[in-house]
């Protein structure tokens, strides 16, 4: 079915790839909307995660990608360049390569999950670290493609923020009617808007009778849209949003306040214990800044700000294998202790 053809071959009379062009796929997208019976319990609602580590590079980026790399292969590009903090650089690169497109990723230094950084060389990036944040790098990023034969793959390319609605779509498809609230992490911000327009467009279209309130969640040590202020040295946990100016910061306050939703912060433990429990209880592995949306509400319902009987849908939007140190970092040194080779000792060992 279209459905596993990837998000082009699905709602391409959404999306802004003409009869002719070239169209770049891995299969993204159709990503599992998984029921959460614990978290449905805590929160005293009904809670879907809509689970984008299964797209084909383990990340949300994926659907975005293969419109902004099918576009810039349909206007003739031979090389991509975007800036990132692990997630993007994997997706550019794949999508690239995938295209015939030399991609270029530029990293701070130090500061991408391991798993990232592998999928970047094992896709044949050119990459390269620069001594600075994320922002530093998306300023490098946006100069190299004005004034080199590169393009840019950033969400700061309308293609980008184009493939990433669908999954909103997805959600009303599956659903049958928008959420209540719909709760995200945030970091440069691309998402909770292409997510906003996914939702408006459909309602407009008469899928959807309403729009959901879209709830974005930052880290507390990198919550600009929070504050209400660029952060010059953001720090978190969580790297994937180690971000201080985001760049579609406007848009994603239009998101915020049309939806009648809101923005908020959860800090570093908040973030971990999240992705603890999604692991632990849900069955969910997810990196620590797919945690953020989920630590979120869970935040609200401690507050009492959080109304019963809600339908939620909350994007988890990477695998947890992309940055196992975080992870096994947070959980302590592996306790598996090494037993003899025998039913009984197996058995002590595991309580039975
Ligand atoms: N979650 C993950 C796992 C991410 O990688 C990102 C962004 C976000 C959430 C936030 O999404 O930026 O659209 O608000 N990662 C980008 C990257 C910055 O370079 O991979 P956003």
């Amino acid at each position: 079915t279209a459905a596993r053809r990837g998000v082009i071959a699905r709602y391409r009379e959404w999306l802004p790839i003409g009869p002719g062009d070239p169209v770049l796929t891995l299969g993204e997208g159709d990503t599992p909307l998984v029921h959460a019976p614990t978290l449905s319990r805590m929160l005293d609602a009904e809670v879907f995660l809509k689970v984008e580590g299964a797209n084909p590079t383990g990340s949300f980026k994926d659907r975005g990608m293969a419109v902004a790399a099918s576009v810039a292969k349909g206007q003739g590009a031979t090389a991509v360049v975007c800036a990132s903090t692990g997630n993007t650089s994997a997706s550019a690169a794949a999508y690239a390569v995938r295209g015939r497109m030399r991609p270029i990723v530029l990293l701070p230094a130090g500061r991408i999950a391991a798993g990232k950084l592998a999928q970047a060389v094992m896709h044949s990036a050119h990459v390269v670290q620069v001594d600075g944040n994320f922002d530093d790098c998306l300023s490098l990023a946006r100069q190299l493609a004005d004034h080199y034969p590169v393009a840019l793959v950033n969400s700061v390319n309308p293609a980008r923020l184009e493939g990433q609605k669908t999954a909103a779509f997805e959600i009303v498809d599956e659903l049958g009617d928008a959420p209540d609230i719909h709760a995200l992490p945030v970091g440069n911000a691309g998402n909770i808007s292409a997510y906003w327009r996914g939702y408006t467009q459909y309602a407009r279209e008469g899928l959807a009778t309403r729009t959901p309130q879209m709830w974005g969640f930052q880290a507390a040590g990198a919550a600009p849209l929070v504050h209400g202020a660029p952060v010059d040295r953001p720090e978190t946990v969580a790297t994937a949003i180690r971000i201080g100016r985001p760049a579609s910061a406007e848009l994603a306050r239009a998101a915020r306040t049309e939806s009648g939703g809101r923005f908020g912060a959860v800090d570093d433990d908040q973030i971990l214990q999240a992705q603890a429990l999604l692991a632990g209880e849900e069955g969910v592995f997810v990196e620590p800044a797919s945690a953020a949306g989920v630590a979120g509400l869970l935040a609200a319902h401690g507050r009492g700000e959080l109304d019963p009987g809600l339908r939620i849908a909350v994007t988890v939007t990477g695998h947890g294998l992309k940055d196992i140190d975080t992870a096994l970092a947070a959980k302590g040194t592996i306790e598996a202790e090494v037993v003899a080779p025998a039913l009984s000792a197996v058995a002590e060992a595991c309580e039975l």
